[in-house]
């Protein structure tokens, strides 16, 4: 975890929600923070929930996971359904619906269509800030009728790193399809990225660790792990895939375990 997130300042100017706010400050190691912080990012819980805020200048908007509604309940509805290129790469089929450790879960969106599609998944995330996040996310999720049923059965969140949960998880719990989506450094390709990933690229920085992963990754998963990377970026640990899938801006390697 980076100093960073250690320090991170969760702030409430709501009253009612200052009980909460201790909770999530004490199962998170936030601080709880009565003014905005210097020209740095912190979380704020208000009657929306839980965001990402900077309090700097000209930095990105506000980071919210929002399951219920907005781009991923339009993906959920319009995305391609089990046709996509994701639940291909997952080696989704008819009648059969893999159990999914995402082991980078970040915002939560691969996950949260992988099991909007019919997959158990569980969401593991490292850090601090985006697990509390998801927390959140999965709370309101499940206060909503339509989608509640399903979220309670196929989504859990799992805060922790995923390279020592994976290698100690009982055999019988490990999971068929094991999903990477590591952070990569922003390069050319990457100028326009959206507001999310770009606060997540300047809170977490590249994920440095993913070629171990991988590894642990190809001993636990059952069936095949899946690796998303951008079009023209390398093998992740130069390791060749089985196969791969390829769409416009993204490639899925797949690493076949069976
Ligand atoms: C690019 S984001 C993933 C985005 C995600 N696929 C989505 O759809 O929103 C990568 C995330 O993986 C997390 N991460 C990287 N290595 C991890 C590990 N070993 N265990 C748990 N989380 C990890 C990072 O903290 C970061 O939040």
């Amino acid at each position: 975890m980076s100093t960073s997130q250690l320090h991170t300042g969760l702030l409430t100017t709501n009253i009612a929600l200052q009980q909460q706010a201790q909770s999530l400050a004490e199962q998170f190691g936030f601080e709880l923070i009565s003014e905005l912080p210097g020209n740095a990012y912190y979380l704020c819980l208000n009657e929306q929930g839980l965001q990402l805020r900077h309090a700097g200048p000209s930095v990105p908007g506000p980071v919210r996971i929002d399951f219920v509604s907005g781009a991923l309940a339009h993906r959920r509805r319009y995305g391609g359904g089990r046709g996509q290129p994701l639940a291909r790469a997952a080696g989704i089929k008819p009648g059969f619906n893999p159990t999914v450790w995402d082991a980078t879960a970040g915002l939560g969106r691969d996950g949260f269509i992988l099991a909007s599609l019919g997959c158990r998944v569980t969401l593991c995330e490292r850090s601090a800030i985006l697990a509390a996040l998801l927390q959140d996310a999965l709370q309101r999720a499940v206060a909503d009728a339509e989608i509640s049923g399903w979220v309670c059965r196929r989504l859990r969140l799992v805060h922790g790193d995923s390279s020592e949960l994976l290698q100690n998880l009982a055999e019988q719990r490990q999971a068929e399809v094991v999903y990477l989506d590591p952070m990569y450094p922003p390069g050319k390709e990457h100028v326009l990225v959206k507001k999310e990933i770009r606060a997540l690229q300047e809170l977490l920085g590249p994920d440095r660790d993913s070629d171990a992963l991988l590894e642990i990754a190809l001993k636990s998963a059952r069936r095949r792990v899946v690796v998303k990377r951008p079009r023209r970026t390398g093998w992740l640990n130069d390791k060749k895939p089985d196969t791969c899938i390829v769409s416009k801006k993204t490639r899925y390697d797949i690493y076949v375990t069976l």
